[in-house]
């Protein structure tokens, strides 16, 4: 699971304008949707290596360890989700050497680190934790007890360990640098002006400089105060080479601002973010472009297309699937992505998998696309974070442009994910000529419409969506029922209700939930029907009468004219008239916002779902 990790170096104290304990404690604050149980840092201050950790929520630790009294030129900080031994102080990170002069913030998993610990542990080694991280430090101080030098017994630590992470590592004895490593975790340098940077994603150090580069599998470096150096080993028969790598050639400056990673005045990022819808879909359209063609001629080309996803990418695929079954005429399959195992089988070479992940590096996707590419399977990454995982290793790319999402529970990546599937299917229907240049463009023109469609849905049922909210906010369980494009909305719309405001919910499609939902059905139950044109809302009236037959209490979010065949629901939510595209992205909105204020009402806070995180990296 995803844990976050930062460090920085400074060229003298005051360099960024307050103490290195306070510059860590905001980077962590920024990445705490990665991770959220327990926190620490460790500074090399005038008097030595300084750790301070505990278990808990960053604001709280961070105070009661006082955090921005520490000052010192280098220093890492970490934000965890547990995965090795529970939450607690000795569990927390940084983790430290026996001298105590080595420090290491660690995110991922170390796979055969019980080898290595009886192994130090043989050798007199002293463990503090229970924690996979913490043979890191006890190696590097095994190699430095060799005779090597710090930045050598670094590497000689990394080239032992299997498994997933993304690691820094400060040494008093190495002075002011941080080394660090990447395998399969993600890992960004910032370049800053007299300090640089490291963190797993890019808001961690925004308010500082908007110059990166993304950290590559397998590479391996030092940070200084002024320089970055990156090297790479390369296997050359059973020897292996280091080869440094050009930085100049990987730098790139990013276009979000720290405003943009911030909460701007909401108060959740979960609200912000379903607000920013109009503007992440308005800049992921401008930014698609002319750069589909490839995507489409391979789907076109393609014998069958799956699209993998995890959570809310997982829905998206399932929309993508319909969009290219019905409008494309492509035979097209979602597949939650830690299920492909055992559908990796059925593809082959002129198979295409279109892999849907907002990070970029949630594990079980990017392993799909391994093993699908390992078939000579063409993968298309579709993602929201450039240069991660998924997108480097995948033979064609499309990004959506939602900016940084903070939020646990996904909104304006999934809605932009849609998007993107849309076009490309509406595109690939065109291509094969099954719709005329008309038909197509009315989607396009609705798809392009979708950013004032949105704005004009989030004005008009917030305010609504707060009174059903107040309702369901006393409900124990909840159906969400749709069918065709309608289902898979249900299903994000379900997903949102459970994961931020814990009612339980359940998606089903409409015409099957005869057959066992409807037991469930008593006074007050609540149903939420979703049909996003008039064919769909046509077939789902008879499941709404039935329910209704069982005092249910119905909520519908349907297109504008079927206000008579469904006149009986208890809650409306009408929606513009739309082509299924465009329908399909606009109709969750309120799905969102009804999720939301069921979460605030009921006293959580929904960026920060309990047992939940952003992004996770362990299968
Ligand atoms: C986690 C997050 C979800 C997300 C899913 C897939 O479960 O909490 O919001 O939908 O991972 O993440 P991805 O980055 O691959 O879209």
């Amino acid at each position: 699971m995803a844990c976050g990790i930062v460090a920085v170096v400074a060229s003298r104290k005051g360099a960024l304008r307050k103490p290195l304990g306070e510059v860590i404690r905001e980077s962590l604050k920024s990445l705490e949707y990665r991770g959220y149980d327990s926190v620490g840092f460790a500074i090399i201050t005038d008097n030595g290596l300084v750790v301070r950790k505990s278990k808990g929520m960053i604001d709280s630790v961070t105070a009661k360890l006082g955090f921005s009294e520490f000052d010192g030129l280098v220093g890492i900080g970490h934000t965890r989700w547990a995965t090795h031994g529970p939450p607690s102080d000795r569990n927390s990170h940084p983790h430290t050497d026996c001298t105590g002069k080595i420090a290491v913030a660690h995110n991922g998993i170390i796979e055969n680190w019980n080898e290595l610990k009886e192994m130090l542990v043989r050798k007199g080694h002293v463990f503090k934790s229970d924690t996979d991280t913490e043979v890191i430090p006890h190696l590097m101080e095994e190699f430095k007890n060799k005779g090597m030098e710090p930045y050598e017994a670094f590497k000689a630590t990394i080239s032992l360990l299997k498994g997933a992470y993304a690691i820094a590592a400060i040494d008093i004895d190495a002075g002011n640098k941080v080394f660090f490593a990447r395998k399969t975790s993600p890992l960004i340098v910032g370049i800053g002006d007299g300090a640089n940077f490291l963190a797993s994603d890019i808001p961690a150090f925004l308010r500082y400089t908007r110059k990166i580069i993304v950290v590559s599998d397998d590479e391996v470096g030092y940070v200084t105060s002024s320089s970055v150096f990156i090297e790479k080993l390369i296997k050359k028969g059973d020897k292996g080479i280091w080869i440094s790598i050009d930085i100049g050639k990987r730098l790139r400056t990013v276009e979000w601002t720290p405003e943009m990673a911030m909460k701007g005045g909401y108060p959740h990022f979960m609200l912000k973010e379903i607000h920013e819808q109009p503007q992440a879909l308005a800049s992921t359209i401008s930014g698609l472009g002319e750069k589909l063609d490839d995507v489409v001629k391979v789907i076109s080309a393609a014998n069958k297309v799956v699209l993998v996803g995890a959570g809310t990418s997982y829905h998206a695929s399932y929309l993508g699937a319909i969009f290219l079954n019905n409008l494309g005429e492509v035979f097209a399959q979602p597949i939650i992505s830690s299920e492909m195992k055992w559908h990796i089988k059925s593809l082959s070479e002129g198979d295409v998998m279109i892999a849907v992940s907002q990070s970029g590096e949630t594990i079980d996707t990017l392993l799909a696309a391994r093993e699908a590419k390992d078939r000579g399977v063409k993968v298309i990454a579709l993602s929201n974070v450039i240069d991660s995982a998924i997108p480097r290793e995948a033979d064609l790319v499309v990004y959506t442009r939602a900016g940084p999402e903070i939020g646990v529970a996904a909104t304006k990546t999934f809605t932009t994910q849609v998007l993107v599937l849309s076009v490309i299917a509406v595109k690939v229907a065109k291509y094969r000529g099954i719709v005329n240049e008309g038909a197509s463009e009315a989607h396009l023109r609705a798809i392009r419409s979708l950013p004032e469609t949105v704005n004009k849905i989030i004005s008009k049922y917030e305010a609504k969506s707060k009174d059903v909210a107040k309702l369901m906010a006393s409900k124990r369980s909840a159906f969400f029922l749709g069918r065709g494009y309608g289902l898979p909305v249900s299903m994000e719309g379900a997903l949102k209700l459970k994961e931020v405001a814990y009612v339980h919910a359940e998606a089903y499609p409409a015409g099957e939930s005869k057959h066992g939902p409807i037991a469930l059905v008593e006074d007050g139950f609540p149903i939420v029907f979703t049909a996003v044109s008039h064919e769909e809302a046509e077939l789902i009236k008879s499941n709404v009468e039935e329910m209704r037959a069982r005092y249910a209490w119905t909520i519908a979010v349907t297109p504008k004219g079927d206000e008579g065949h469904l006149k009986n629901v208890e809650e409306r939510f009408t929606m513009p008239e739309l082509p299924v595209t465009a329908a399909s992205v606009a109709y969750v909105v309120p799905h969102q916002l009804i999720a939301y204020y069921t979460s605030i009402i009921r006293g959580y806070d929904p960026d920060k779902p309990r047992n939940l995180a952003k992004t996770v990296t362990v299968v």
